[in-house]
This record gives C-alpha cells, sequence and structure tokens, in this order.
C-alpha cells in the first residue's frame, strides 16, 4: 500500500464523502461513570492503549468530560501523522509548552513551524552526520572506560549522561560544553519526572505550593533555562561561528527577513535538548537491558563488531556495516519505544477510516501498541532482530513500525539517533558481557517516555 493510497482510502474530505456516510467511533467498553476511561489510562496506560484496537480502528475515549479520539490500525496512524487537517496539540504539548516555551519547534505549528524546521533541518540531515561520527566515537568509548569490571552501574543515569553530552556537544560545539553537559543532565532528569507527573496528575496550584519537591522541580527548570542562556551568551561573545545547529539558529531570519528573537533561540535550543536526551536515554538503558537479557544476540553483535574492525575500537564509519546491530537497535525500539504515546488536534471537521472526527477534537495513538500488535507481527511479544532482515521485513505492514514518526513532525534526528544508538551497542556489546544485579527493576517505567524503572548492571569485561 502506497502513501497515497493510504491517505485516499483512510483520509478524504467529508463533503467529498458526503456528511451521511460517516459514523462515529465506538465508545471503548470499560468506562465507568464520571472517570470514563480515565482510571484505566491512569491504572495501565500500555495495556489500556494496546486492547483498543479490539473496539474499533478509531474509538472514543472519555476521559473526565473530555472526548478523545483513538487511533489504534498502522494505516490510520500513517493518514493521521500525514494529513494537514491535525495540528500538535492536546495535554501532552500543553503541558510541554507551559514548562519549555512556545517558541520551539517541538511545540509550534503553521508558518513558524515550517520556518523552523527550514533552520534546523541542516544539522540533521544525512550528510551532515559524518561530521559528529568523532565525538559519537569519544562519547561511546568513554562511556565503556568509565565502567569498572564487576562495579554495578547505574543505567538511568550513564545513559542519561551519554544523551545529553552527545547532543549537546555535537548541536552547540564547544570545549565549555563538557561541564554544561553535566548541569543540563542532571536538569533534565529532575525537569522530565515532574513534567510526567504534572501531566497526569494534574493538580495545577498545589505544584505551586513551597513543598520541597515542587522546589527541587523549580530549580531544576530554573537551571535548564540559565544554562541555555549562558550557552547562548559564551556563543555570542566568542564571535566564532562553527557550522553548527547554535550557529543556524543565532542567525536565522524570520519571514520578514528580522533576526529571529532571543525568545525563540532560547526556546529552539530547550526545544531540541529535551526530546533529544529523554528519548536517547530511554532508549540506551532498554538496549542495555537487552544485552544482559538476550547474551546470544550480545554475542552475535560482539562478533559482528569484531568482524568489520579486526579487533580495533568500533568507529563511526563502521555503523552502515553493522547489519545485525542495527537490528538489534530497531527490535529494541519496537518492543519498547521512548515515545509511546502521540497527540494530534483535529484544526477542522474531517474524516479519518470512515468516522466522523469533528473540528477541535484531540486524537491520541500508541506507537506502543501499533509496534506490539499480533496482526502486525508474528510472535509480537518476542524479541526477534531478524525479522529486519531484508527477506522478512515486506511481512511488516505499513507504518507499522515508525518509532520516528512520519509526515511534517518526523522526528529531525532519526539518522542521528539510529547512528549514535548502533555506534554505542556495538562498543558495549565489544567490551563487556552484562548482568542484573540485586536490586535491579527492569520493569516498564510509563513516563513521558517508556524506560526500565531503575535498571542495575555489572558489566564483565569480553
Ligand atoms: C520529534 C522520536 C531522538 C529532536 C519526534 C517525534 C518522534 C520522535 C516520534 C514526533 C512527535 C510527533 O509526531 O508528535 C524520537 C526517538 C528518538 C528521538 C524515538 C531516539 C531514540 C531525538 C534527538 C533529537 C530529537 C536525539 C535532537 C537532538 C526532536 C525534535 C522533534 C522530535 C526537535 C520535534 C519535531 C517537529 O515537531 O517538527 N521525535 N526522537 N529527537 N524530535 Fe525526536
Amino acid at each position: 500500500m502506497t502513501v497515497e493510497s493510504v491517505k485516499r482510502a483512510a483520509h478524504t474530505a467529508p463533503e467529498v464523502r458526503g456528511a451521511t456516510e460517516l459514523r462515529e467511533p465506538p465508545l471503548a467498553g470499560g468506562g465507568v461513570p464520571a472517570l470514563g476511561h480515565g482510571w484505566q489510562l491512569a491504572r495501565d496506560p500500555l495495556a489500556f492503549m494496546s486492547r483498543l484496537r479490539d473496539h474499533g480502528e478509531v474509538v472514543r475515549l472519555k476521559l473526565g468530560p473530555k472526548t478523545v479520539y483513538a487511533v489504534t490500525t498502522p494505516a490510520l496512524t500513517g493518514a493521521l501523522a500525514l494529513s494537514p487537517d491535525y495540528l500538535i496539540a492536546g495535554p501532552l504539548w500543553e503541558s510541554l509548552e507551559g514548562l519549555l516555551g512556545r517558541e520551539g519547534v517541538a511545540t509550534a505549528n503553521g508558518p513558524l513551524h515550517r520556518r523552523q524546521r527550514r533552520t534546523i533541518q541542516p544539522a540533521f540531515r544525512l550528510d551532515a552526520i559524518p561530521g559528529y561520527g568523532p565525538i559519537m566515537e569519544e562519547e561511546a568509548h568513554a562511556l565503556t572506560e568509565r565502567w569498572k569490571p564487576g562495579e554495578t552501574i547505574d543505567c538511568t543515569s550513564e545513559a542519561f549522561r551519554v544523551a545529553v553530552r552527545v547532543a549537546a556537544r555535537c548541536l552547540l560545539r564547544g570545549e565549555y560544553m563538557d561541564e554544561r553537559a553535566e548541569r543540563l543532565c542532571a536538569a533534565l532528569a529532575t525537569v522530565f519526572r515532574g513534567m510526567y507527573q504534572r501531566m497526569v496528575v494534574p493538580l495545577g496550584p498545589l505544584y505551586r505550593l513551597p513543598l520541597p519537591a515542587n522546589r527541587k522541580f523549580n530549580r531544576a527548570l530554573a537551571d535548564l533555562h540559565l544554562v541555555v542562556d549562558e550557552i547562548v551568551a559564551e556563543r555570542r561573545a566568542s564571535r566564532q561561528r562553527p557550522d553548527d545547529l547554535l550557529t543556524a539558529l543565532l542567525e536565522a531570519k524570520d519571514d520578514n527577513g528580522d533576526p529571529i528573537g532571543e525568545q525563540e533561540i532560547h526556546d529552539q535550543v530547550v526545544a531540541i535538548l529535551t526530546p533529544g536526551s529523554e528519548t536517547i536515554a530511554s532508549t540506551i538503558m532498554t538496549l542495555l537491558q537487552v544485552l544482559a537479557d538476550h547474551p546470544e544476540h550480545a554475542d552475535r553483535v560482539c562478533a559482528e563488531v569484531e568482524s568489520v574492525t579486526g579487533g580495533r575500537p568500533v568507529a563511526f564509519e563502521d555503523v552502515r556495516k553493522l547489519g545485525h546491530t542495527n537490528n538489534v537497535v530497531v527490535e529494541s525500539m519496537r518492543l519498547r519505544p521512548a515515545v509511546w504515546i502521540l497527540t494530534r488536534r483535529a484544526v477542522t471537521e474531517t474524516e479519518l477510516g470512515g468516522y466522523r472526527i469533528p473540528a477541535g477534537a484531540d486524537l491520541v495513538y500508541s506507537p506502543y501498541a501499533i509496534q506490539r500488535d499480533p496482526r502486525s507481527y508474528a510472535r509480537n511479544q518476542e524479541f526477534d532482530p531478524d525479522r529486519w532482515l531484508p527477506e522478512r521485513v515486506q511481512e511488516v505492514p505499513k507504518y507499522a513500525m515508525r518509532p520516528f514518526s512520519v509526515g511534517n513532525r518526523k522526528c529531525p534526528s532519526d539518522h542521528f539517533s539510529m547512528a549514535m544508538l548502533t555506534l554505542i551497542t556495538a562498543a558495549l556489546a565489544a567490551a563487556f558481557r552484562f548482568d542484573q544485579v540485586a536490586g535491579s527493576n527492569d520493569s516498564t517505567r510509563v513516563g513521558i517516555t517508556l524506560r526500565p524503572h531503575r535498571l542495575l548492571l555489572r558489566a564483565t569485561p569480553r
């Protein structure tokens, strides 16, 4: 099925089809008076989202007084992401916007968003990625050198650390970045925890009370904004113009040809660093868990790395030859996608899969549910990197594996992320065998991203 045929079949303007043909999506089962489906969503969001396709391709959810439309099939999530009738909005984005700024690329819509994408895109283009190779290599090997044989590794802080350092050093280059990367790391970890709590338990004014947890959150948020201001001010004062994302932002012009404002520059840096670090950190934690839980695949990765490198440290240029390592990364992202829920808002009355979607409706879908659906994947719960071999990949329905999404909001960092994750996985598997140790809790923690609750590993040199 092509993108075009999905769009034609699944998404046609109501006036073309005739409003009478359109149905109201069925109501998902299991709602309770007053709360609707909110309690199920809060109690076990992954299981709840995964069951929704049994009720229909688009289903209505009642969250308190609000109706939200859940989209449950790969084809319709593709149609939703590709359609101009939906924009970025909804509770997830509103909570991010309130805390992280309104003028960054992740939350902007319309012409502002298009202009911002044009500014940031060159830094993420396929031909720009090799320029980041030396930093990615350095950080991947520094990680393996930090870990002493037999000591317990706290994967949460280690994964955050490397994710923030790579994003900050590659995209906002500069030696000064080392100390800042540590501060960003500490601030972002606290901010993400607090943001998710504010999103799922929206207690409004209670978060303004001077309680220790609120103070810690506010301090972290203030430090995040301060570090970003320092980075921008320092770059300006240096009068240097390295070919990087920060230079692109500082020299960006608005639609009138005037320099963009300070607030927009600030919000753009935040809007790139925050999704960049949390998603990568969560995926690295999942990859570490996979290496510990599937030693046979860790051994295959190690053997592949050795056959490509002949025993020297793995380098950025090796990445494209590391087919199995890449498949391990993809399969890990299938089973525990960092971005597990996405929302949109309909700008106009429209239709999806023959259902009427009213103007202003909030829509939601879950890459986690889509990527684990037994209708799309044989042995859907099984970790099987070989399902991504060229001869088997055709079995996967279109849009059933889009961890970076599609359309105008697609993650700009897909090539950057895949290169970094493959390189890190290769470096780790070539250096160590991993085992979980007492106190490790590898169950899935649901937050703004998915990751293990508290993964503790012991690394044994190979
Ligand atoms: C957007 C996933 C890494 C920056 C997105 C979206 C997804 C995603 C699914 C689309 C959201 C939507 O459709 O509503 C991921 C995953 C990553 C990753 C799975 C790694 C495992 C990164 C990194 C950066 C980054 C490393 C930057 C350094 C962004 C930005 C957007 C975005 C700026 C907003 C794009 C826009 O709205 O135009 N990401 N991402 N991401 N991502 Fe990523």
